[in-house]
């Protein structure tokens, strides 16, 4: 057998304990797969002496992780670290300076700086993977990089964020409202004590990048992906949803539309949007992440599993270090840097969509006709209404709409006629109905 891929690793939080255990307990089988033993000989965390429930005793310590890069035994640098900038982003540059494969599973680095450090791994040849940075445990940038690598995408979409799909299923089976539901999230350990990233669809934003470079052969642009998160939506709009056939997700698309001139642009969009109870993504529950790509040959394929958790993400982060071990280098967005194509962001409003909207009304006369003459006038066309019930706290309405497919800035074209409005106590809610 040839020699064993040195690592170094550099974190030891969840998920770096995970990848410990998962290539002690799988050490011959991976061996096997790796046609080599993958052997950890160096590991950094900020806490030398805390008790992580693994045995470091035969693996060397660096109290500064930089340090992993330079070491003369070390192959390859695993960072599971986290955080765009800073020690992480520091250790990525170190390590592929130095002509040595990063493997990370760090999405916020890779949708910040990927580019840069795509062009340092190509530069010198080596590998730079982020299975793990994306889905968790879903083999789903392997899957467009090597599965679908033969079709022309034509979308792709999904729930890219466990947390969010959490607070939404639990807020569909239960009734209860966001507040409450992410507060159980916490206890949980479902949600973070700091749940921004994931509740404002920052994380998932990170993904849809990441996933979009791929599928479409596009340069990374994060700042492009408009990210709207759950914390608008209601107890009473997922009742409403489900009285309509649907429920709610947050959903990441990737899309390509001809802009003016008929160049392409890219669509990225995180929001959450009404699913049809028939779509296979309403039935993603609890944490789970899916993902659906649909290319031009292979037709519609659905990625499906653990979006996170120490087992199914340590599982992404060793399924890279064995294709770094079987020399499987590769170009880490599947086209060289230098060809991935600059893609203008899709400018918004072009859309044709149908459209579910939730009105918090005023109790009085009118109101209806008022809100139907601005659809009518912005060219909406209604096909359902459904006035139901007071809004939480009382006193006002709720009053639930879905619009026939159109272009988005008719809506929003409504809404601005509806600005101001003495009937409307409260900002509407506009989610789309996600396309079959
Ligand atoms: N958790 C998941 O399910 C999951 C899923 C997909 C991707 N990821 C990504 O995986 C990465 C790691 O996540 P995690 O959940 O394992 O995080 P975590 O549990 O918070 O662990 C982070 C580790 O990094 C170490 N660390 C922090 N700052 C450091 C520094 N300056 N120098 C050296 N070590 C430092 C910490 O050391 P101490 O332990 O000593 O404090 C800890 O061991 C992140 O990029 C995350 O986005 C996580």
């Amino acid at each position: 057998m040839a020699e064993p891929l040195r690592i170094g690793l550099a974190g030891l939080g969840t998920v770096g304990t995970g990848v410990v255990r998962l290539l002690e307990t799988n050490h011959d089988l991976i061996a096997a797969r790796a046609g080599r033993e993958l052997k950890i000989v160096a590991v950094s965390a900020r806490d030398r002496n805390r008790d992580r429930g693994i045995d470091l005793s035969g693996f060397a310590w660096e109290d500064d992780m930089a340090n992993l890069a330079a070491r003369g035994d070390v192959d390859v640098v695993v960072e599971l670290v986290g955080g765009s900038d800073g020690p992480a982003l520091e250790l990525a540059r170190k390590t592929l300076a130095r002509g040595k494969a990063l493997v990370t599973a760090n999405k916020a680095m890779i949708a910040h700086h990927g580019l840069e450090l795509a062009e340092a791994a190509e530069e010198r040849d080596v590998a730079l993977k982020f299975e793990a940075a994306v889905a968790g445990g879903i083999p789903v940038v392997k899957g467009l990089r090597e599965g679908t690598s033969a079709n022309a995408l034509e979308r792709i979409y999904g729930i890219l964020n466990g947390t969010c799909n959490y607070i939404l299923s639990t807020m569909e089976d239960t009734g209860a409202d966001f507040a409450e539901v992410l507060a159980d999230a916490q206890r949980l350990g479902y949600a973070e004590a700091d749940p921004t990233f994931d509740i404002e669809g920052v994380d998932a934003a990170h993904k849809l990048a990441i996933l979009a470079a791929i599928g479409f052969g596009a340069r990374i642009d994060f700042e492009a992906v408009r990210a709207t998160g759950i914390t608008s939506v209601g107890a009473a709009d997922i009742a409403q949803a489900d009285a309509l056939g649907y429920v709610i997700r947050l959903i990441a698309m990737a899309d390509v539309e001809p802009g003016e001139n008929g160049t392409p642009t890219l669509l990225q969009r995180v929001r959450p949007c009404l699913v049809s109870k028939e779509h296979p993504l309403s039935g993603v529950d609890g944490p789970t992440n899916a993902v659906v790509a649909e290319g031009n040959f292979s037709g519609r394929l659905l990625f499906q599993g653990a979006g996170a958790g120490e087992g199914p993400t340590a599982s992404a982060v060793v399924a890279d270090l064995i294709d770094i071990a079987r020399d499987e280098v590769g170009a880490p967005f599947s086209i060289p840097v230098a060809q991935l194509k600059a893609m203008p962001p899709t400018e918004s409003g072009h859309r044709i969509e149908s459209t579910y909207i939730r009105f918090t009304v005023a109790d009085r006369p009118g109101v209806l006709a008022e809100i139907t003459a601005a659809m009518r006038d912005a060219g909406v066309s209604i096909e359902s209404l459904i006035q139901k019930g007071r809004a939480e706290g009382g006193g006002d309405v709720l009053v639930a709409m879905v619009t026939h497919e159109g272009p988005e800035r008719s809506v929003r074209a409504a809404l601005e006629l509806l600005d101001g409005s003495e009937s409307l106590t409260a900002q509407p809610l506009v989610l789309p109905i996600l396309r079959d």
